[in-house]
């Protein structure tokens, strides 16, 4: 199992150090266009081996697509990250250029490659993955639900006192400051409602706090969160590398489901070999369909900035 991690940034590293931990794929080739830099992110990781206890082989290569061939799952985080005060939409007009030429690139030499897209403005880069390269679409993911959910469930935990272990929850819609849907009214403590813990003020914060969660730590940190982003996506790459059938809310190509068209957006799906195996339609009530239906304003008003 090759996988190909584009971008050797904080995001990009993190992502390949969890992949080869988790010693699932015999191969994971980081990419970058800055000299050198991914060969030594990679040797450096490598020579994390003997102590961390993986087999998996990390090489890194400048810009050189050719050692990316034949590569099952490709992760494109490649992009610039947002600084304190910026918001993900404000990244689109470098971003678009650098995500379809990567996109492109990737292909020329995997042309039956997963693509899981991690570069900002998230739910626009995936969408333009689609509009560029045409591949099916079930082949092409954006991963910001998996983060934003890690994010939430770690806010309840907090709020509640409680191991995270104990909590489940799900954000759905658009990666964005405005735009994501914790679904407070599905998240649970070991299988007891959330609410039945904290009062509708408290949850409400809760939800608040989760939406911001990654401006928080571009503040914290002055660049945007790695740590948690390469967590949420290599779970993503081992849930399609192992074919675990596994349950992520992701960023997806719409034809009707949620009420929705023609836009990619955070709701869940089934992970497994073949990428996106199933789109999972649950009950909303009327409150989160309305925040989903403006969420979605937001990003076919962003998907309108690409020049396709
Ligand atoms: C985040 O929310 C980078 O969009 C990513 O941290």
């Amino acid at each position: 199992m090759k996988v190909t991690v584009v971008g050797a940034g904080a995001v990009g590293a993190s992502c390949a150090e969890y992949i080869a931990i988790k010693d699932f794929a015999s191969e994971v080739v980081i990419l970058d266009i800055k000299e050198g830099y991914a060969e030594g992110k990679a040797m450096d990781l490598m020579q994390t081996a003997s102590l961390m206890g993986f087999d998996t082989k990390i090489s890194g290569s400048t810009n050189d697509y050719a050692k990316t061939a034949d590569s099952h799952i490709a992760v494109i985080t490649s992009g610039i990250p947002r600084k304190p005060g910026m918001t993900r939409e404000e990244l689109i007009g470098i971003n678009a250029g650098i995500v379809k030429t990567v996109s492109s690139n990737l292909l020329k030499h995997s042309p039956n490659v997963i693509i899981i897209v991690v570069s900002n403005p998230m739910d626009t880069m995936t969408y333009l993955v689609h509009k560029t390269t045409g591949i099916p679409k079930n082949r092409i993911i954006g991963m910001g639900g998996a983060l934003d959910s890690a994010r939430f469930k770690y806010r309840l935990a907090e709020a509640m006192e409680s191991p995270i272990s104990d909590i489940d929850g799900m954000v759905i819609g658009g990666h964005s400051d405005t735009g994501m849907v914790p679904l407070t009214s599905h998240a649970t403590r070991n299988s007891i409602r959330v609410s039945e813990f904290l009062s509708e003020d408290r949850l409400q914060q809760v939800a608040d706090d989760t939406k911001v969660g990654g401006a928080t730590l571009t503040k914290l940190l002055g660049t945007s969160a790695w740590y948690a982003p390469g967590a949420a996506v290599s779970s993503m790459v081992q849930a399609i590398a192992c074919d675990q059938k596994k349950m992520f809310p992701c960023s997806t190509m719409l034809d009707g489901e949620y009420g929705l068209k023609d836009i990619c957006i955070g709701v869940p799906v089934i992970l497994g070999k073949n990428g996106i195996e199933k789109i999972i339609d649950i009950p909303l009530s009327d409150a989160e369909k309305a925040k989903m239906k403006e969420s979605a304003e937001g990003v076919s008003k962003t998907n309108g900035l690409l020049e396709l």
